[in-house]
């Protein structure tokens, strides 16, 4: 008993580890709450000119009009962009990206592909990414890239008309800009979902362990 006592005491008394460092979490928060405006308000943009045949329910825009939307727009631009770019930064600079989202190889997605349909992928040590992980993050960076990019040169087509050269033209460029969002939004449906699934992760982009 008194063993017992004196290894629990002991294990109490150790630092948590810690998961996710605090300047990933306030830029991961920052991110999420930007995009959540972006994504808002470039629904109303949208209704005001729409690509396909449908719209966006008012409930779910921001903006309440074209003009109001793009006021948000670009309020929200510069808080994606500057976060943005100090993570992407940081992210290379002290060598997470590379530690946490490399290497990817196809043999191991498809073996966590498969894990995770049989229910069988471990959760267990949340510091490592499975491969589907880091390709999910590897690609939701990528696509934020994109969507910068291409939101960048409909909105300066004049100034930046090389950028809208590289997307074939400012019409390719606005359905690149769509489709990055769709791509955007369908991962924060899934990464929401599975951070309810294991509320450790969840945890641990809250607090840190
Ligand atoms: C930070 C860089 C960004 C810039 C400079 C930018 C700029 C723009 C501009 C100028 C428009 C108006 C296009 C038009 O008049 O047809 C627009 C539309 C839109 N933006 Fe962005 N945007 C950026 C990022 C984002 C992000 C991060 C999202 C969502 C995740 C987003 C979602 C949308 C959507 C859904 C539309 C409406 C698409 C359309 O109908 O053309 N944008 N953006």
């Amino acid at each position: 008993m008194s063993s017992l006592a004196a290894t629990d005491s002991s294990a109490s008394r150790e630092p948590a580890k810690v998961i996710q460092p605090a300047w990933v979490r306030a830029m991961h928060w920052t991110n999420a709450f930007a995009m959540i405006l972006m994504i808002m308000s470039g629904w109303q943009i949208y209704n005001a000119s729409p690509l396909f045949g449908f719209r966006f329910a008012s409930s779910i825009t921001l903006g309440g009009w074209l003009g109001g939307a793009l006021l948000w727009h670009f309020a929200a631009m510069w808080l994606l962009m500057v976060n943005g770019l100090i993570y992407l930064i940081t992210g290379f600079a002290t060598g997470r990206f590379r530690k946490k989202l490399l290497p990817i190889t196809p043999s191991g997605v498809v073996s966590d592909v498969k894990a995770a349909l049989t229910f069988k992928l471990a959760h267990d040590d949340l510091s490592k990414y499975n491969y589907v992980q880091k390709l999910l993050y590897a690609g939701i960076i990528a696509v934020g890239v994109v969507i910068v990019l291409s939101g960048l040169s409909i909105w300066k087509p004049v100034q930046l008309s090389w950028l809208v050269a590289l997307f074939g033209g400012y019409d390719w460029a606005r359905y690149v800009h769509f489709f990055c969002m769709s791509a955007i939004v369908l991962f924060l449906i899934v990464h929401v979902v599975l951070a309810l699934l294991v509320p450790k992760s969840l945890r641990a982009m809250i607090i840190g362990r």
